[in-house]
């Protein structure tokens, strides 16, 4: 089961462990601040935005094109941008980093 850290806006971490469903809903269930999902995982809201570090990048690529179209509504969004709802929990190594748009970890990438 991989454990994956969260970087949150107010600087703080959370670690969690899941290997069922996807990245946002690990996250939203866990209460982490930013992750609404309100679309359900239909990547239709982009209210699930994550930052990638750059191992997680490599190993899950780039926003998919419906993902970008989703993306370029957020002022937030980077290269290393995905929604968390595309992102299964199945195929994820131990150790991956995400990153809140307007966390501290974000302004220092
Ligand atoms: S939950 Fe709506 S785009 Fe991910």
């Amino acid at each position: 089961m991989p454990a994956l850290t969260f970087h949150l806006p107010d600087g703080s971490t959370r670690r969690l462990e899941g290997q069922t469903g996807t990245l946002m809903e690990l996250a939203r269930n866990a209460g982490i601040p930013g992750i609404v999902g309100e679309c359900g995982g239909a990547c239709a809201c982009g209210t699930c935005h994550v930052r990638l570090c750059p191992e997680a990048l490599a190993h899950l690529g780039p926003a998919t094109t419906d993902e970008r179209n989703i993306l370029d509504f957020e002022d937030s969004a980077a290269p290393d941008s995905r929604l968390a709802c595309q992102i299964s929990l199945a195929a994820l190594p131990d150790g991956l980093t995400f990153t809140l748009p307007g966390s501290r970890q974000e302004e220092a990438t």
